[in-house]
């Protein structure tokens, strides 16, 4: 007999699209940048990832009604903040339209004056390298210039339109599987 094959629909919504999608867990980061008067401003964004190890590149998607999209276009270049567990609202802030952003947000410049947001996780300061169209997104590959320290905290997760922080035991996969992985640093420290 033949094995039933799962459901599936071809006939879905953009809800539905979301709710799929929205099953896919992932960390937040805010991308922030300074305006042409060299004010901060900046978006939270969860459609980040690390592209390449060699060279060093990163992607996000900025909708293309972002406001911060056309500043971070305009000086080529920004800073990426991955949000730890203690940076809800941080989240929540950034993730909102608003003039006034950074009026409750803690930061320092970066090298390369931009700026870096008090208790992330990490950040990497980075030029924008392409931009693609990726229908109502731009995808944007960025390049890695400068590292940040990295906090022993926990992360800022996105998952079924909510957030959520890790717990302990946590679990890894085989040693075999790692060694393909961007963000394993092969080490005993997986941070
Ligand atoms: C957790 C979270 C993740 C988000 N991820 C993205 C994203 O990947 N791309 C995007 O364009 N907007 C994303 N947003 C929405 C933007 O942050 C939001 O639309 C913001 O108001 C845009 O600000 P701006 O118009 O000042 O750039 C996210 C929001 C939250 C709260």
């Amino acid at each position: 007999m033949a094995p039933q094959s799962p459901y599936g629909t071809d006939e879905f919504d953009s809800r539905q699209f979301r709710t799929a999608m929205g099953q896919f867990c992932t960390g937040v980061t805010v991308i922030t940048t300074l305006d042409a008067d060299d004010n901060p401003v900046g978006f939270a964004c969860q459609s980040f990832a690390a592209l390449s190890l060699d060279p060093p590149l990163v992607i996000f998607c900025p909708m293309k009604t972002s406001r911060t999209w056309p500043v971070i276009e305009e000086r080529g270049s920004f800073v990426v903040n991955i949000l730890s567990n203690r940076q809800q609202d941080v989240s929540a802030t950034f993730g909102a339209p608003g003039q006034d952003k950074f009026s409750k947000i803690e930061w320092d410049p970066s090298p390369a004056g931009l700026p870096v947001l008090r208790n992330s996780l990490t950040w990497v300061e980075c030029t924008v390298e392409t931009v693609n169209d990726g229908g109502d997104h731009h995808i944007v590959i960025g390049r890695a210039n400068v590292l940040g320290e990295v906090l022993q905290d926990k992360p800022l997760l996105f998952y079924r339109g909510g957030y959520l922080s890790t717990e302990h035991p946590r679990v890894t996969p085989a040693q075999e599987e790692l060694e393909n992985f961007i963000t394993w640093n092969g080490g005993d420290t997986w941070l």
